[in-house]
Parts: C-alpha cells; sequence; structure tokens
C-alpha cells in the first residue's frame, strides 16, 4: 500500500586536449612567481572544529573562497573575468561575490568527471551524510540524475518498469536509453483526488507478465514521494526486484529531506534502493538545479553511471551550483535540528485549518 506523508551505454569521453587546455594555465600570480598557487587550508574557528568533528567543513566552498582570493591576473573562462567584465546590471543585482566566486575547473577545484581532489571530498562527505556508498554532485537537475540511471541499467530494448505518472525526465531517459516502458498505473486516492503510488504487488505482476513474455526487465523506476507528498513502499518493490537481480532507481526529488528527521519516511537509499535521485534545491537549501544522485549495493555498475552523467552534463560544471551542494551539506550536517521548527509549524497550521 502506498501511504500518506505526515509532515546504458558506453559515452565518449569528453576531448582530453580540450579538457587540458583550459585547465592550463589560466592564472598568473600578481607576486613574483609564474606558478598556480597551491590552496592552502584557513584555520578553523573552535565552532567550526567542532562542525568537523560532528559533520565535516565544506571542502569545494573553501578551495572556491581560498581561489577567488588570490591576488592573479585571470587567463581563463568565463569571460566575465571574476565579475571585473560582467554586465552591470546584473553584478548589482546578484552582487559582485557571484561573479568573483564564478570560476572554472581549475587545478586545485578539481573535475568533476574525474573528481580526485576538493570535488571527490565532497561528495564522499555528502555520501556519509545521505548513507549511500557513492554520490555525485549534479549540475543539470535531477533531470540528468535520472536519465543517467535509466541508461546505465537498461540496454536498448530492455524494459523499464515506470509509474504512468512519472515525470518528463522519465520520458527523456527512455528516449536516450532505448528502453521501453512497462506503464503501471497507480493507485488513486479518491479521498485527495490525487494519484497515489505504486505498490511491491503491481511491481511484481509486472515483472512477471514481461517475464513469461521473455522480455527483459533492466529496472524498476519508483516516484517515491511523488510531487503531492505520497511515498510507495519502496522496500517492498527491493524484496520484490532484488531476487531477480532488478535494480531499483527512485525518484526522490521531492525526498532530499527525508535522512534528517524522525518522523520523515526513511529514505530510498535506507529502503535498499539502488539509485536515488534527490532535487537538492527544491527541498533542502542548495542553489536551483543543484541535485544529488546516491548509489548503494552492488548491482549497480558505477562506472557506467559515471560515463552516462559525462554526456548529460556539461563540460563547464558551475562551481556555484557545485559548492552550493557541498555547502548544503555542511549546512544540514552541523544544524542537526534545522526541521523541527518547520514540522512544529506545519503541524500547527494543520490543526488550525
Ligand atoms: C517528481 C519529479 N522528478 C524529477 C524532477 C526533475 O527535477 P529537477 O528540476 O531537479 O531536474 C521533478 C521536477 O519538478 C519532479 O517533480
Amino acid at each position: 500500500m502506498a501511504h500518506f506523508l505526515t509532515g546504458s551505454s558506453s559515452p565518449a569521453s569528453a576531448c582530453p586536449h580540450h579538457r587540458e587546455s583550459h585547465r592550463q594555465h589560466a592564472v598568473v600570480q600578481c607576486g613574483t612567481s609564474l606558478s598556480t598557487p597551491r590552496i592552502s587550508e584557513p584555520e578553523a574557528s573552535p565552532a567550526e572544529s567542532s562542525a568537523c568533528i560532528q559533520g565535516g567543513m565544506a571542502p569545494l566552498v573553501q578551495a572556491l573562497q581560498s581561489t577567488a582570493s588570490q591576488d592573479v591576473a585571470c587567463f581563463h573562462f568565463p569571460g566575465h573575468n571574476r565579475g571585473k567584465a560582467a554586465p552591470s546590471s546584473l553584478s548589482k543585482l546578484i552582487g559582485p561575490g557571484a561573479f568573483l566566486h564564478d570560476l572554472p575547473e581549475l587545478p586545485e577545484l578539481d573535475d568533476l568527471f574525474s573528481p580526485n581532489g576538493v570535488i571527490l571530498d565532497a561528495q564522499k562527505r555528502a555520501a556519509q551524510l545521505f548513507g549511500s556508498s557513492k554520490t555525485w554532485f549534479l549540475v543539470n537537475g535531477t533531470t540528468c540524475g535520472i536519465q543517467a540511471s535509466v541508461m546505465a541499467t537498461c540496454s536498448p530494448g530492455d524494459y523499464l518498469i515506470v509509474p504512468r505518472n512519472c515525470h518528463i525526465s522519465v520520458i527523456s531517459a527512455l528516449v536516450l536509453s532505448g528502453a521501453v516502458p512497462k506503464y503501471i498505473i497507480p493507485e488513486y486516492s479518491s479521498a485527495w483526488d490525487i494519484a497515489g503510488g505504486i505498490t511491491p504487488l503491481q511491481v511484481d505482476e509486472a515483472v512477471k507478465e514481461l517475464e513469461e513474455d521473455g522480455k527483459r526487465v533492466g529496472a524498476v523506476l519508483v516516484t517515491s514521494p511523488t510531487y503531492h507528498g505520497v511515498c510507495s513502499n519502496v522496500q517492498g518493490i527491493v524484496s520484490v526486484c532484488h531476487p531477480r537481480g532488478i535494480p531499483v532507481i527512485v525518484d526522490e526529488a521531492h525526498g532530499a529531506h527525508f535522512r534528517f528527521h524522525d518522523s520523515f519516511p526513511s529514505t530510498a537509499i535506507e529502503q535498499g534502493a539502488d539509485l536515488a535521485v534527490q532535487s537538492t534545491h527544491k527541498v533542502l537549501c542548495s542553489l536551483t538545479q543543484s541535485s544529488m544522485l546516491h548509489t548503494a549495493g552492488d548491482l549497480v555498475n558505477v562506472d557506467q553511471v559515471s560515463q552516462c552523467l559525462q554526456v548529460l552534463q556539461s563540460s563547464s560544471p558551475s562551481y556555484l551550483l557545485l559548492s552550493s551542494l557541498d555547502a548544503a551539506r555542511y549546512h544540514l550536517s552541523k544544524n542537526t535540528n534545522i526541521f523541527d521548527e518547520p514540522l512544529a509549524i506545519a503541524s500547527e497550521t494543520k490543526d488550525q485549518l
């Protein structure tokens, strides 16, 4: 039963020459040295040190801050030159700081498609907080996380079992992967006049039907919660799928906050999902378009997911978006009671209605 809330292919790599040329010398220190300055870790205040123990610092935010504060002449993108050539109308509107920190993939800022520095560190800290084995930062919303998840699990001609009221990104994922949809009609709530979730029984019937016809099921995709807040029994769906080796992808765009209060439902990853995509920008506090893709278990090939993300995302990812994910993660790790007040207000409002 769905319940209400209370509260695949190997794409080509980006051209290495192109990437190298823009990563190579890009900044010249205005002092005497011509070498690219290294980041020095700022000293942590006592409050920050205690946060560091609880949930860690924000490595990407710190690296961005450190790089932006260097006294250097810049010979890199973007052309607004750390705000010096920014259109004044926008600079006045959003402030010069936004331009100053709008930096490209400089060596000390790591590489989203092959992270081994501050991005990797920030993603690992996010994985720890969100309870996944690996987390990818996304700069093209949950949309690209869903597309990559389907592409990494379904080969052309495979079936994707999916609720009929899925988000449009699932439809584009079908187009991109060549997977064939097997639709499940979600439960309908006459009390609320909205579509609900899908059940383990519905998934079991869909899998059996396809297997009897000799079809291969690439994955099952569940939207949980829906836009209206209806959750499906992800754990039950996982127990139908995993014995058959079928991965479960959860569109958790509207459930990025579930991990942060006991009265919220369990997260998809906690319930055993293989891939869960969350719009950190929708229900948490990162910038619009920034999301996270989490994985757990060993049913999904993580390298394939990384390769698909490389096809779907810009080779010039915005560090404002990336660092906003790191900042949101840090903020949540520091403020463990962040949802107490909104929940109390929501409950009070509900009582008064
Ligand atoms: C259920 C659902 N899934 C996925 C998405 C796509 O999320 P994003 O805007 O982060 O790409 C949305 C967006 O509204 C959504 O409502």
